[in-house]
C-alpha cells in the first residue's frame, strides 16, 4: 500500500492538556534509571551578548554509544510506573489510561516536519497492544549509511553541540557551570508527557536539556513550577531576532519543542572554528509560520488516523511498517510477521507479559 504525503490532511489539531507525568534519565552507558539525577539547570550567562565559549575543548569528552534503543525507555518507564497511570471510568472500574498511541517526542517531530522534509527519509513502526499503538522510529539504510561517512566537520559540530550545554547547564541553581568536568554525551534526563491530540491521547517521552529554576527540583520535576528550556548552536549569519534565518531550520526547532511545550530556544551563535560568542534567547512562539505549523498538524492528524485504521491486528498477529521516501513524496507500508529476530520488532515479552497482569 502507497500513501501519498501531499495528499494526507486531517484537521489542524493543536497539542492540548500537556502534562508532565513523569521523569527518568540516562545513564553514561546509555541504560536507564529512575529519577531525575541527570536533570540540568539554565544558567544564564551575566553578559549574554559577549561571551567566548570554546567548544573545542573536547580531549575528555566520551563520546555518544551508537545503541539501538528503540522503544525501551519510554516502556521501562511504563511498566515502573504502571500504577500511576490508572483512572477510574464511568463505571467507576479502575483502569490505565490507555492512550490512542506511545511514542518519543521524536517520532512526533518526524511527523509534523514531514510535508516539509525533502531529504531526511523516516521509518515508523507500529504495533497494536490492549488498543494502544505504540509507534517506533528506526534510521533508514540511507541515514545508516551517512552516520558511517560522516565528514570530520559533522563530527566536530556534533561535539560542539554537546559542548555548549555543558557551558549553560549547571547541577544545582546555585552552582555555575563546570566544563571541566568530564562530558559524556551519553547522559540523558527525560521527560514523560501526556497530552490531547485532536481525540487522541498520547502518551511520550523527551530528552530535555535543561530547565530554569532557582529552586533546586527534588525527587522529580512533576507538579514543579519550572520551565523547559531548549539549547541550540547556530552558525551566526543565518540567525535573526525571529530564529534561524532558514525556515526549515525554524520549522525543526519548532516541531522538536512543540510537543514539548518548550517555549524557550537559547541559542549560541558560533563562528566556523567552534567558538560561541554571543547567546540569543527566542521565543518559538515568535516564530512567524503558522501556514507551516497548521500544514504540520494538518499532516500529523491525518497520519495518525491512516495509522489507527491501517494498524488493526494485535502485535503477535502483525508488525507494520512505514517508511517515508521524501524524493517520491510517499509513504510505502508493509505488514510484516512478528519475528522476535527482526530489527523492527519492539515490543518485547518482557513488556507485554508484564503489562497482562
Ligand atoms: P546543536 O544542534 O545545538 O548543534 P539537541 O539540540 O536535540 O538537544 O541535540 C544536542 C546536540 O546533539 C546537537 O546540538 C548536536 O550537536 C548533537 N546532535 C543531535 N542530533 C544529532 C544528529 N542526528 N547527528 C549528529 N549530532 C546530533
Ligand atoms: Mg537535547
Ligand atoms: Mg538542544
Amino acid at each position: 500500500m502507497i500513501l501519498n504525503v501531499n495528499n494526507i490532511r486531517g484537521p489542524v489539531d493543536h497539542i492540548s492538556d500537556l502534562e508532565i507525568i513523569g521523569d527518568y534519565s540516562i545513564n553514561g552507558e546509555r541504560e536507564y534509571y529512575s529519577g531525575i539525577k541527570q536533570l540540568k539547570y539554565y544558567k544564564k550567562p551575566l553578559n549574554s551578548r559577549n561571551v567566548n565559549f570554546n567548544l573545542n575543548l573536547n580531549e575528555n569528552t566520551i563520546h555518544k554509544i551508537n545503541k539501538d534503543v528503540k522503544l525501551n525507555y519510554v516502556l521501562t518507564w511504563i511498566l515502573e510506573n504502571f500504577d500511576s497511570l490508572k483512572v477510574q471510568d464511568s463505571k467507576n472500574i479502575t483502569q490505565w489510561i490507555q492512550p490512542q498511541f506511545v511514542t518519543y517526542r521524536g517520532t512526533l517531530k518526524n511527523l509534523l516536519v514531514t510535508p516539509y522534509e525533502r531529504y531526511e527519509g523516516w521509518i515508523i513502526c507500529a504495533s497494536k497492544f490492549k488498543g494502544t499503538i505504540y509507534l517506533c522510529c528506526f534510521d533508514t539504510e540511507e541515514k545508516k549509511q551517512r552516520e558511517l561517512f560522516r565528514t570530520n566537520y559533522e563530527r566536530l559540530c556534533s561535539d560542539w553541540g554537546y559542548k555548549f550545554e555543558q557551558y549553560m547547564l549547571a547541577d544545582t541553581p546555585d552552582n555555575e557551570p563546570n566544563t571541566s568536568e568530564c562530558l559524556n554525551q551519553n547522559e540523558e534526563f527525560c521527560s514523560v508527557f501526556k497530552s490531547k491530540f485532536g481525540q487522541d491521547t498520547l502518551l511520550y517521552s523527551a530528552e530535555l536539556d535543561g530547565i530554569c529554576s532557582e529552586q533546586i527540583i527534588k525527587d522529580t520535576i512533576v507538579g514543579k513550577k519550572c520551565e523547559l528550556v531548549e539549547l541550540k548552536t547556530i552558525r551566526h549569519h543565518l540567525t535573526s531576532k525571529n530564529g534561524p534565518r532558514n525556515n526549515f531550520k525554524k520549522l525543526l526547532w519548532w516541531a522538536q519543542c512543540y510537543p514539548a511545550g518548550i517555549e524557550r530556544i537559547v541559542c549560541g551563535c558560533k563562528d566556523t572554528k567552534g567558538f560561541v560568542t554571543e547567546i540569543k534567547e527566542m521565543m518559538t512562539s515568535t516564530f512567524r509560520m503558522k501556514g507551516e505549523q497548521d500544514r504540520c498538524k494538518s499532516f500529523c492528524s491525518g497520519f495518525l488516523k491512516e495509522v489507527k485504521t491501517i494498524v488493526h491486528e494485535d502485535y503477535d498477529k502483525c508488525l507494520y511498517k512505514f517508511t517515508y521516501n521524501p524524493r517520491k513524496r510517499i509513504i510505502t507500508v508493509d505488514k510484516m510477521k512478528p519475528d522476535n529476530e527482526s530489527e523492527y520488532m519492539f515490543l518485547y515479552s518482557w513488556y507485554i507479559d508484564n503489562m497482562k497482569t
